[in-house]
């Protein structure tokens, strides 16, 4: 992409309304606009970082073996109550009245209505286990949406939901979301501790949310400081070992990590004193286990192997899709603004020409795009008439963690320089030389891509 042809509204002055580091940042790197309170354009740089958190969602959800399919946003509030959910959610569900006066709503998550698809098309054990998830879009008529995308009125979310026979089954796919959810995160190059939660309109006794640590965050959480030195990193797990997949489990949440809801002092003050932690932090995620909630009321049942109808036991387990943009830039950011980590980053790489018009550079940063492109990398070609600061504060500014800058003196000896965002370090190399360095900073992004 050649930044003269792109569009890339970024702003020179700091936006008032921001009050936090990543909802300004967002704002100048012309990643979203403000439609009304909560409601959000999404301008192309954040709709592309936005599509590749959702690819990685897909493909984690995918992999744990659950199956992708699209509910509408607007539901009939018969469906709601049925459940007996309608008049308890109260003001954050927008209801609104169709031309028939018949009474409808803006989904603010989908638990009546997966239901309601279940019970028309499953009959017998033998379809069991079954997750379903989506990510699609949800409204909640939020009492003080702020901070941007973190806290909007509509906002994208991961919500996927489990089907099985049995309470153990059942608890299985809990395991299995909480597995699939370390592994989804770490590829975003986030943290995302789960702690003991409490579970809210959603109901259910288990749940767990994932928290990123950040003093912006609006959850207030306790933690022993060893939570933080475990990684999931590349393993490989078999998502349909319950024992492996339980293991996982018990690894990341043995150790004592709660939001304030569920927090214990009593529980707190047995770890010692240095490992004690009290923080704020982001829910990016959360995972629910709710038994038959759902499916008693609104006759979700199968055919057991005795051949009597049961209910099945259910949970839900949503992501916060367009909140995870704000938590990734409060986790990675400077004072010069956002640094992407890979797995995420809208361009790959970006390309400053120092010398736009005279035809060695052009020609330079002609082939290097090409070459790049060619490898499958995405690069932001910054081709305007400008001078060299003003193209290092946008690629600054917008966070490609890798730069190659190409200059008429570096090119007579045939080299160029790489910069790493995060670092700020520059190496000079051959052109040829840094395709090569960048192809090997990617190969783990896309050997963690799974089925493409
Ligand atoms: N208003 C919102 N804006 C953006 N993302 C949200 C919002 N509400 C929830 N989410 C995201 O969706 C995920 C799943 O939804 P869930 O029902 O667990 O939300 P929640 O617990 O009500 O969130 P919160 O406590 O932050 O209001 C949350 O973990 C969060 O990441
Ligand atoms: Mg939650």
């Amino acid at each position: 992409m050649r930044l003269s042809r792109y569009f890339l509204p970024v702003l020179k002055e700091n936006p008032s309304e921001a009050q936090i580091v990543s909802h300004r940042l967002m704002l100048r790197a012309g990643m979203i606009k403000q439609q009304a309170a909560g409601i959000y354009s999404w301008l192309p740089l954040g709709l592309k970082v936005l599509n590749r958190i959702q690819q990685i969602v897909h493909e984690e959800q995918q992999r744990a073996g659950h199956i992708p399919v699209l509910m509408p946003t607007m539901q009939s509030a018969d469906l709601w109550r049925e459940s007996g959910r309608y008049d308890d959610y109260g003001q954050e569900m927008l209801r609104i009245r169709d031309r028939h006066d018949r009474e409808m709503l803006f989904g603010p998550t989908n638990e009546e209505m997966i239901t309601d698809i279940f019970r028309a098309h499953v009959n017998s054990y033998k379809d069991l286990p079954l997750t379903l998830y989506q990510i699609q879009w949800k409204f909640r008529d939020e009492v003080r949406p702020r901070f941007g995308v973190m806290r909007g009125r509509e906002f994208l979310m991961k919500d996927g939901y489990n089907f099985d026979l049995t309470r153990e089954a059942a608890l299985h796919a809990y395991n299995r979301h909480l597995v699939s959810y370390l592994r989804t995160y770490e590829r975003m190059g986030l943290q995302a501790i789960p702690m003991r939660a409490d579970s809210g309109p959603i109901g259910g006794e288990n749940t767990h949310e994932f928290l990123v640590l950040a003093d912006t965050g609006e959850s207030e959480v306790f933690y022993d400081s060893q939570i933080t030195d475990l990684t999931f990193g590349d393993r490989q797990i078999d998502y349909d070992d319950a024992a492996a997949c339980r293991a996982v489990l018990e690894e990341f949440t043995s150790r004592y990590a709660r939001t304030d809801e569920t927090h214990d002092e009593a529980v707190f003050a047995e770890i010692p004193e240095d490992r004690r932690r009290s923080a704020r932090g982001i829910e990016v995620g959360q995972i629910f286990y709710f038994g038959t909630k759902y499916s008693e009321p609104m006759g979700a049942t199968v055919v057991g192997p005795d051949g009597a109808r049961v209910p099945v036991h259910m949970g839900s387990h949503g992501i916060g899709v367009s909140r995870l943009l704000g938590a990734i830039i409060e986790a990675s950011h400077d004072d010069k603004g956002i640094i992407w980590p890979e797995g995420v980053t809208p361009f790959h790489v970006g390309l400053v020409n120092l010398k736009q018009g005279d035809a060695s550079t052009d020609n330079a940063c002609e082939a290097l795009e090409r070459e790049l492109t060619a490898r499958g990398l995405d690069v932001l070609y910054d081709d305007r008439d400008e001078r060299a600061g003003a193209k290092f504060a946008t690629m600054d500014l917008i966070g490609l963690p890798w730069r190659i800058t190409v200059g008429p003196r570096g090119l007579a000896n045939n080299v160029v320089e790489l910069t790493s965002r995060r670092s700020g370090g520059s190496v000079e190399m051959s052109p040829a030389d840094a395709v090569a360095r960048l192809v090997e900073i990617y190969a783990p992004v896309f050997a963690a891509s799974y089925g493409g």
